[in-house]
């Protein structure tokens, strides 16, 4: 039995991964460590808290005296890692917050996975879940791949380069065997309703405005979140050590095309009248330093191991809205409390 950690399990994609390596593999204890912060919920792998492969364990990748004891004491062979800060419009308003988690969070775990590991890195791997925020903005053409230069623009962006840095910096400095991988928009079920495409989801159903920042022609590369799952367990089990690979989904959508789309979905499944819910469209303010345009060059991971997605948008986004109807409960429980708050602020 290998005991492998993976942080940021009880948000949006680590949910998905924690579950896929939980049921692939029972060779394998998953420990998933979340600090269930407003982004985290427990309901979200509540199919597998039962399993005699998985434990969670509630604590904060800050804390590093706790992190040390954790790798003490499991021995973990594998991380991967996907706790952050992860909503550019947060990371506006709260910039130290994402340096805090993204940045030194990282950081710790690298420090404790380095002196756990220091004697022995054979069968070892740090596995680092970026975005392909890092390389800032496309403009009408082009792709980024791997060998894009670093070009952030939103505090998140920058934090979360910062600690694609270091992950790379502990490669090269003292040998630690990683890899990183830098992916495109996901959606699908579990998302937290703070993103594009489940907070519309969710006006759509309350019948409010769908507030489209400046003019909706920003264009991003929308992936299935069961698809980056697969790519994370191939990278995991078949990525080389020291490597980058950009995940995508071949799939660029202009925000006001993909949320026209999104309506005539929604009015369909809602019985609504053709038209009903664009009409809800509101442009609004600009967001500070919006990037134009985002767009994978997924072809290394396609070529070295064969990943592609494996649902089509349209499928993609049906078993997404499907999923959201029939989990009107989940929708329920975390749009209350704080997250009021949260909306009035950021969409005042
Ligand atoms: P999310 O916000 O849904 O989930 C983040 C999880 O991390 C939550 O469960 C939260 O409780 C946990 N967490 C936050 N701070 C923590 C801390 N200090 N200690 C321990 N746990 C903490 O995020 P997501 O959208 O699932 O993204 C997961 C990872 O994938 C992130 O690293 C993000 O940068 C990256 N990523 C996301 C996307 C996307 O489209 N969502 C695309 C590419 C890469
Ligand atoms: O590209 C990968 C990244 O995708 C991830 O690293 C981030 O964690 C994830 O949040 C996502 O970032 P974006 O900023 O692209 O996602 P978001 O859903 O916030 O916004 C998608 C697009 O929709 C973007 O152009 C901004 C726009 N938008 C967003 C919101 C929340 C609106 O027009 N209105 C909105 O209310």
């Amino acid at each position: 039995m290998k005991n492998i950690l993976i942080t940021g399990g009880a948000g949006f994609i680590g949910s998905h991964v924690v579950r896929r390596f939980v049921n692939q593999y029972p060779n394998y204890h998953v420990f998933n460590l979340d600090a269930l912060t407003y982004a985290g919920n427990l309901e979200n792998i509540k199919d597998i808290e039962n399993k005699p492969n998985y434990t969670f364990v509630k604590g904060d990748i800050l804390d590093e005296a706790f992190l040390e004891e954790l790798f003490a004491k499991y021995q973990f062979e594998g991380v991967l890692h996907l706790a952050a800060e992860s909503h550019v419009d947060r990371s506006i308003t709260d910039p130290l917050a994402f340096v805090k988690t993204n940045v030194i969070g990282t950081m710790n775990l690298l420090n404790v996975a380095k002196k756990q590991w220091k004697d022995d890195f054979v069968g070892k791997r740090f596995y680092h879940i970026s975005t392909d925020e890092v390389y800032g903005s496309l403009g009408a053409t082009g792709l980024f791949t791997e060998t894009t230069a670093y070009d952030p623009n939103s505090p998140y962006s920058a934090s979360k380069a910062a600690s694609d840095h270091f992950v790379r910096a502990y490669g090269e400095t003292y040998g630690l065997p990683y890899v990183i991988t830098n992916c495109s928009n996901n959606y699908g079920p579990n998302h937290f309703p703070e993103k594009l495409i489940p907070l519309f989801i969710h006006n759509i159903i309350e019948k409010k405005p769908l507030p489209v920042y400046g003019d909706g022609k920003y264009t991003r590369d929308w992936l299935f979140v069961e698809d980056h799952a697969v790519a994370i367990d191939l990278v995991f089990h078949e990525g080389k050590n020291h490597e980058t690979y950009n995940i995508g989904g071949f799939n660029e959508w202009q925000n006001i095309d993909l949320v026209k789309l999104l309506c005539q979905q929604m009015d369909a499944k809602l019985g609504r009248a053709v038209g009903e819910s664009e009409k809800l469209i509101s442009y609004v303010k600009d967001r500070p330093g919006h990037d134009l345009r985002y767009a994978i060059d997924a072809s290394k991971i396609n070529k070295e191991l064969g990943w592609k997605p494996s649902v089509t948008f349209e499928q993609g986004l049906e078993k997404t809205i499907d999923w959201y109807l029939s989990n009107e409960e989940w929708l329920k429980n975390v749009t209350s409390g704080d997250y009021q708050k949260y909306y009035k602020e950021q969409y005042k």
